[in-house]
């Protein structure tokens, strides 16, 4: 059957139209039905779509006559009931939760009053993940079936899309028994979803909200090669039914046992994973766990507590689909709604003009929010956002916190429109947004005293030159005296100059000056990064530095030459030429290094044009580094010509395993990459450091 279709004219008659509706819904509802419930469609998806098409068009354009029962009031809502249902063999439990010590100690109590004297509680402690919970079955070792949680009873046959996870392995390594359903959750890593969200920004679409719906939505995809582009993961937790078939190999007799007989299968499971002798050993884990809850990379939104030995859990039993044996403790969310007050416009080291939303204040990820980036007015406007609109706003960790939606319906009839303003709200210059490209910019340049507070700010910061004592408050005091207007102004300051500023006395200047003459000595890859320029951060600026060495020849590099550094490509490359074609900037480098004189050493054996010291080699860091940020530890070895890559390959040259490591570490085990722990690291980097100072 082909999609028909009547012309409608403009001014069709009222009963026309009704009639044209009425056959339009039908015949959308019975190719719905076709494609999804009977899995036999009979028409393209092209012509389904046109047909939907013009369903919403003619209801928006009356909407007096949309029917409760139109397929346009479905969307969203209708499950992809395009995958077969799986019925559970044992149902998907949920938890039962708490949210303090006192709870948590109440359930203890009413688990001991069900339990016999002699009984020993072991408690077996997990991160919360918040992600999509689904059941593995592997038969005989190998991986047959993936199915979501569903409402517990039964849920949806995934497999195609299961299988494109890699941390799952498609076949347990080792003996397994014929039958073993294997529960866990799939999550989507942080990093990962910022990355897909801000892709989705850039090319205009609407991001995810969160990464639970980050990791639902991939896994509900038809197409399983959409599914294989997505960053998915998984932990597991349990196993369905624990008296496995008629093995009799394996009968594990507490749950810290399933979870070491996961990890030989090399099935993943949390590395956080802890069994705990008592339930003051858990207060501490959950609080030390909340504490760490940023740090992850994966979402949590809060503990399990989980009572260890099976004997035990079976004497507890449950009660309506939640057992008496594990308990959530809740964490702060991560998500709430607030009501937008107004938008304000701040002026970025760039002259970036960014949209921030003042919010009723409201707590959320453990803090009291009451600001929130709106990115720029494409967000603004693709948020569809109005001043005095209730808005979902989210805040994981030390991200900044995001709106993440308008809940439309609770619109108050006088919403204001947000518009951006002509003029820069600091130095009135006019606003520009250049073609193609989404922000827009105050043309002050570095006449812009918001500017120029910037720039400096980012001069003296912690990755940059580091200068103590340089706090934001001085800065603005400087600018607005009208003291310093560039960097280079920092080092022509007097004692007299700064003990006259508001909080500054004689010893305080005295102190600034020495941190002054102290950043003169510095590397290059932080002096590039303290410039300043549009897309270099701290990375890009370690690996120009390693590739060029000297001023003279960043200065004179083109757009060609730049990209063959590492993690240059053409618009980091592009915003470098700009950056120095203008002759403020150019002076600047140049005075500052030539004249004021902040310079820095080259590595030991190498000369400005030879190669650094490693060169050609790849570095992988893996596990959390308490010496140093991450980030710091990639630059650094960057900035010693190493290639820093995110996993283990046989081309890897060294890992560097710090606490917690997984499953790099193994990896690069099973490939017999040479690997060091963190002390060994920490002193490779001094070893480097010295040589770096005797030879300059
Ligand atoms: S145990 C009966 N362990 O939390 C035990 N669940 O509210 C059931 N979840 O649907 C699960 N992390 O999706 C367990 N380490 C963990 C978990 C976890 C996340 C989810 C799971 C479940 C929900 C229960």
């Amino acid at each position: 059957m082909a999609a028909q279709r009547m012309p409608v004219p403009e001014q069709a008659p009222r009963q026309e139209l009704e009639r044209e509706l009425a056959a339009l819904r039908d015949r959308v509802n019975y190719h719905r039905r076709r494609y999804f419930a009977l899995d036999d469609p009979e028409i393209s998806d092209a012509d389904f779509d046109e047909d939907f098409d013009l369903l919403v068009e003619l209801e928006r354009d009356h909407p007096e006559l949309v029917t409760p029962d139109s397929p346009t009031q479905r969307i969203g809502t209708t499950p992809a009931s395009k995958f077969a249902a799986v019925r559970h063999a044992t149902p998907m439990l949920s938890l039962d939760k708490c949210a303090s010590v006192a709870e948590l100690q109440a359930w203890e109590e009413r688990c001991r009053r069900l339990l016999d004297d002699g009984d020993e509680l072991r408690y077996f402690c997990e991160p919360k993940i918040d992600g999509v919970a689904v059941s593995l079955l592997y038969r005989n070792g190998t991986l047959v079936r993936g199915a979501t949680r569903g409402n517990g009873e039964s849920g949806e046959d995934i497999t195609a899309n299961v299988r494109t996870i890699d941390a799952i392995p498609l076949q347990l390594d080792g003996r397994a028994p014929p039958t073993l359903e294997v529960r866990g959750e799939i999550y989507m890593p942080i990093a990962d979803f910022l990355a897909f969200n801000e892709r989705m920004r850039q090319a205009g679409e609407r991001p995810i909200v969160n990464p639970r719906n980050g990791a639902a939505g991939s896994l509900r995809q038809l197409d399983p090669r959409i599914t294989a582009t997505r960053p998915l993961s998984m932990f597991c937790y349990s196993i369905g039914d624990h008296h496995i078939g008629d093995d009799a190999a394996w009968r594990p007799a507490r749950h810290s046992e399933v979870m070491r007989q996961f990890r030989d299968w090399r099935l993943p499971v949390n590395p956080r994973g802890q069994l705990l002798a008592d339930l003051d050993a858990c207060c501490r884990y959950v609080n030390a766990l909340l504490e760490e809850r940023d740090d992850l990379g994966y979402a949590i939104d809060g503990a399990v507590v989980k009572v260890d030995d099976f004997a035990l859990r079976d004497k507890l039993g449950q009660v309506t689909r939640k057992p008496r044996w594990a308990i959530a403790y809740k964490y702060p969310s991560e998500e709430a709604s607030t009501v937008l007050h107004d938008v304000d416009f701040q002026v970025g080291r760039t002259g970036a003009i960014t949209p921030v939303a003042k919010l009723a204040p409201v707590f959320v990820g453990g803090v009291t929010v009451s600001n929130a980036t709106l990115h720029n007015m494409d967000e603004v406007a693709r948020l569809d956002l109005h001043i005095g609109d209730t808005v979902l706003i989210r805040r994981a960790g030390d991200v900044i916190p995001q709106v993440m939606k308008v809940l439309e319906d609770k619109r108050p009839p006088d919403a204001g429109a947000i518009r951006m303003p002509a003029n820069c709200p600091v130095c009135a210059a006019p606003i520009v947004r250049v073609e193609d490209e989404v922000v827009a910019r105050c043309s002050g340049g570095l006449r812009c005293g918001a500017q120029q507070r910037e720039r400096l700010r980012h001069f003296a910061s912690r990755l940059a030159l580091d200068i103590e004592g340089l706090g934001d408050k001085l800065v603005d005091q400087l600018v607005s005296q009208a003291l310093v207007q560039d960097p280079a102004g920092l080092y022509a300051l007097t004692k007299e100059q700064l003990a006259g500023l508001e909080r500054m006395g004689a010893k305080s200047a005295d102190n600034l000056l020495a941190a002054l003459a102290g950043s003169k000595q510095t590397t290059f890859a932080r002096f590039i990064y303290a410039l300043g320029i549009r897309e270099v951060g701290e990375t890009t600026a370690a690996a120009l530095a390693a590739h060029h060495r000297t001023l003279g020849a960043l200065l004179a590099a083109d757009v060609e030459s730049l990209q063959l550094v590492e993690d240059v490509g053409p618009i980091v490359a592009a915003r470098l030429v700009e950056f120095f074609a203008n002759d403020a900037n150019r002076q600047l480098a140049k005075t500052l290094h030539e004249d004021i004189g902040i310079s820095w050493e080259l590595p030991e054996g190498t000369d400005a044009a030879g190669p650094p010291p490693l060169a050609g080699q790849t570095w992988v860091l893996t596990g959390t580094l308490a010496a140093m940020p991450r980030n710091e530890a990639k630059a650094r070895l960057q900035g010693l010509g190493a290639k820093v890559a995110g996993s283990v390959s046989k081309k890897t040259t060294q890992v560097v395993a710090a606490a917690g490591a997984g499953s790099k570490l193994e990896h690069a085990q099973a490939l017999s990459v040479p690997i060091m722990d963190e002390d060994a690291f920490v002193v490779f980097l001094q070893e480097h450091q010295e040589q770096l100072q005797t030879t300059g």
